[in-house]
């Protein structure tokens, strides 16, 4: 069959990750008969260079006429004195609102080639470590009012800044505020979706508010605890966020699905892919209502490694075999994929962010053809 999916390289390594994973793509097509369309899209630092604009109107509009998009990564410090809607991360924030990407999916896990890299000691990991964590997307302090104000001077948000101070003087000089706030509707939505997924893994859903402190957390405890009604065979649990960080360094093999909302599940997931010490091997997928998504590594744009053909681009071949799984709904495909990876690491072939002694080094491209290779074998 004939798909079509809109590539984002991006900027730094972005361009090279996703050049070494597009080959992988084309294998699978040739040993499974689909055929792959690309459409080249910009947005990040690239769009921002080409048309002044980190997210072209046409990056959106062909990116939803795609069955799914696969991005690289975006940014790079040479923006960083840009106003805030002229950084590239507004690429990022303004695709997964724009395509309705609520659902954030983050798999944290140790390869048994790869546990040594793990920097807890070795007995905590034992066994295997295998985490989702289920991040909103689209609503919290991201999407909420934010803002910045002169305590004291007229301005068009007088208003909220009187309702955010209350009955506090504040003294005088510049406001900030960002709000987090969550509606009962995208509360319930995220839940289902780490539920589902709970159901097709090991059962146990850990959601993580800080329900102690918070409003929005204690409707978000209720919500959860409401669409858990049905439910019944997954083990629900709740943990405050500051606790939630410290098990996971404790004993992160307790935790199967972790559903939280989308500054927590920022925070989690970058802590959850450190313990696995190969942030270069993990993938990520970005989620809807219906099939369409957003795949991309969890890393970023590493912009003192680009063109030097050292980044690992595993995280984003991995992000292409979520894309063919949840949005070509190409199970075998995705197995192929994974698969090939798993062959890689076991033929002992490193590139330099994981390689040790007696290992064989390669380059990004070559890792690509590798797992390309592979994925032909099968
Ligand atoms: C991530 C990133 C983004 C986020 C940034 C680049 C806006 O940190 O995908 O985790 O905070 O969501
Ligand atoms: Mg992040």
């Amino acid at each position: 069959m004939d798909y079509k999916i809109a590539v984002i390289k991006g900027d730094g390594i972005g361009p090279e990750i996703v050049d070494a994973a597009l080959p992988v793509l084309g294998a699978v097509g040739k040993a499974f008969g689909h055929r792959f369309k690309y459409e080249y899209l910009l947005a990040g630092g690239a769009a921002l260079d080409a048309d002044g604009e980190p997210l072209p109107k046409k990056t959106v509009k062909k990116s939803k006429d795609a069955d799914a998009v696969l991005l690289g990564a975006v940014g790079d410090p040479k923006w960083d004195s840009n106003p805030g809607d002229k950084r590239p991360e507004i690429a990022i924030l303004g695709l997964r609102e724009e395509l309705g990407l609520f659902a954030n999916l983050r798999p944290a896990m140790v390869y048994d080639e790869l546990s040594f890299a793990c920097p807890l000691k070795p007995e905590i990991i034992l066994g295997g470590l295998n985490i989702l964590i289920v991040r909103e997307l689209t609503g919290g302090i991201y999407f909420g009012k934010r803002g910045t104000e002169i305590i004291g001077e007229a301005s068009a948000f007088s208003k909220i800044v009187d309702h955010l101070k209350g009955e506090k003087t504040l003294p005088p000089g510049r406001f900030a505020y960002d709000v987090e706030q969550y509606t009962e509707f995208e509360i319930k939505r995220i839940a289902k979706v780490a539920f589902e997924m709970a159901m097709k893994r090991a059962g146990r859903v850990t959601s993580v508010d800080k329900a102690n402190v918070l409003d929005s957390s204690r409707l978000w405890r209720a919500v959860v605890e409401e669409v858990h009604v049905q439910y019944p065979e997954v083990k629900l649990e709740h943990l405050f966020v500051d606790n939630a960080a410290q098990q996971l360094i404790k004993n992160p093999k307790q935790f199967d699905v972790i559903l939280t909302s989308n500054m927590f599940g920022d925070i989690l997931s970058d802590e959850a892919s450190q313990i696995t010490g190969s942030i270069g091997m993990l993938p990520s997928a970005s989620l809807g209502e219906g099939s369409f998504g957003l795949y991309e590594p969890i890393h970023g744009s590493a912009p003192k490694y680009a063109g030097m053909n050292r980044a690992n681009p595993v995280a984003t071949i991995l992000s292409a075999a979520m894309l063919l799984r949840y949005s070509l709904d190409l199970s075998a495909e995705a197995d192929a994929v994974e698969k090939a990876v798993g062959d890689y690491l076991r033929a002992g072939y490193r590139t330099p962010d994981i390689l040790t002694e007696g290992k064989i080094p390669v380059g990004t491209e070559e890792c690509g053809r590798r797992i390309a290779d592979f994925v032909k074998k099968a």
